[in-house]
């Protein structure tokens, strides 16, 4: 377990940590309508495509429990799942776990106070599930880890992003856990710093080597210290194995490419869409351009420049060595072998 819980369901209220003022701020902000969570969504107060997942789900709950059958309940769900759904577009953990949670209420047809129990039962599931996988996920990629590995990490992947553990960090952490003496370079990932912030953060709460670096600075640090390997998060995998995640994870794959790195993604199997063709097909959301001409509050470029802020980006299949999931890792040819990931459960 973590020193702290990014998100958090109390019975009647959802606890989110606030990552955005993270680390210089710990403070945790209490939501109770689905409305309060779909803001917190698209705002970033909660992030990383687990952790929005399980918040929708919660969110749900949130408007359920509001509910008397006078208010056509099914009416008023479908206009919470609505809501939730247009948070944010990119990361599909977020309809995964919406539509496992609209699998429950869309069907019903006992009592509404029976529907507010189950709401809530598979909630808590989807929840404790996330940390089951992330630990599953772990084993299986430190296998991947050599002793002494230097590893390049973008983003924020870790508790913040899910619900404990981690993805890609969960990897790292178990990795330092089990003795390999490695040693983590954190991408600072602009424009909103999540490794900065919230990464380099997690590892130093956890006691693990790092050492920050600007997201330009990859290939330089590859050549000079001998990187072992790449591991990043997913947002949406693509039936063919393209990913989409944070911006600059593409840049960052064309380097390791050239370097002879191996890249890999880690990921729960809800972040793989097998409905989602190829990485054309991902929707990928554009941020305001306030979050690249400022670093907080302070304006670092003309007000009047203008600017293009897409929140992620897709790496083809082609540069993704692996995918580690908590079903075994995946390697290509990634449509076939992905596919076969879902026939054997
Ligand atoms: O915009 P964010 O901070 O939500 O983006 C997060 C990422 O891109 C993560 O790498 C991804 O969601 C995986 S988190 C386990």
């Amino acid at each position: 377990m973590s020193t702290f819980r990014s998100i958090e369901w109390k019975g009647d209220r959802l606890v989110l940590l606030d990552q955005r003022n993270l680390p210089e701020q710990t403070a945790y902000l209490e939501l109770k309508t689905a409305e309060e969570v779909a803001k917190a969504i698209s705002q970033m107060i909660v992030r990383g495509a687990p952790a929005i997942g399980v918040a929708a789900a919660y969110g749900i709950v949130l408007c359920a429990r509001k509910l008397s059958k006078d208010d056509n309940p099914l009416e008023r769900l479908r206009e919470a799942d609505e809501i939730l759904r247009s948070s944010r577009p990119t990361a599909v953990n977020l309809f995964w776990a919406l539509d496992r949670m609209k699998r429950i209420w869309d069907q019903f047809n006992g009592s509404l106070e029976e529907l507010k129990i189950l709401l809530e039962k598979e909630a808590i599931k989807i929840e404790n599930e996330d940390v089951e996988m992330n630990k599953q996920i772990a084993k299986n990629g430190a296998q991947l880890v050599p002793f002494g590995a230097k590893i390049i990490h973008h983003c924020n992947t870790g508790s913040l992003a899910t619900v404990d553990y981690g993805t890609a960090l969960g990897v790292i952490r178990y990795a330092h856990e089990i003795g390999k003496k490695i040693h983590v370079f954190l991408d600072e990932t602009r424009p909103r710093l999540q490794g900065a912030r919230l990464s380099a953060w997690e590892l130093k709460e956890l006691g693990i080597p790092h050492t920050i670096i600007v997201d330009g600075a990859s290939g330089l640090v590859m050549k000079k210290f001998k990187v072992d390997l790449v591991l990043v998060g997913a947002d949406r995998i693509a039936a063919n194995g393209d990913t989409a995640n944070k911006i600059g994870t593409y840049n960052l794959a064309i380097v390791a490419k050239y370097h002879n790195v191996p890249f890999y993604v880690v990921a729960p199997t809800s972040t793989i869409d097998l409905k989602t063709p190829t990485g054309e097909d991902i929707p990928i959301e554009e941020r305001s351009a306030d979050e690249v001409r400022r670093v907080g509050s302070t304006l670092v470029a003309p007000q009047e420049s203008s600017v293009f802020n897409p929140a992620f980006d897709v790496t083809p299949a082609q540069l993704i060595s692996g995918i580690i999931t908590e079903k075994g890792i995946v390697y290509p040819p990634f449509e076939e072998n992905l596919s076969k990931l879902f026939e054997s459960t």
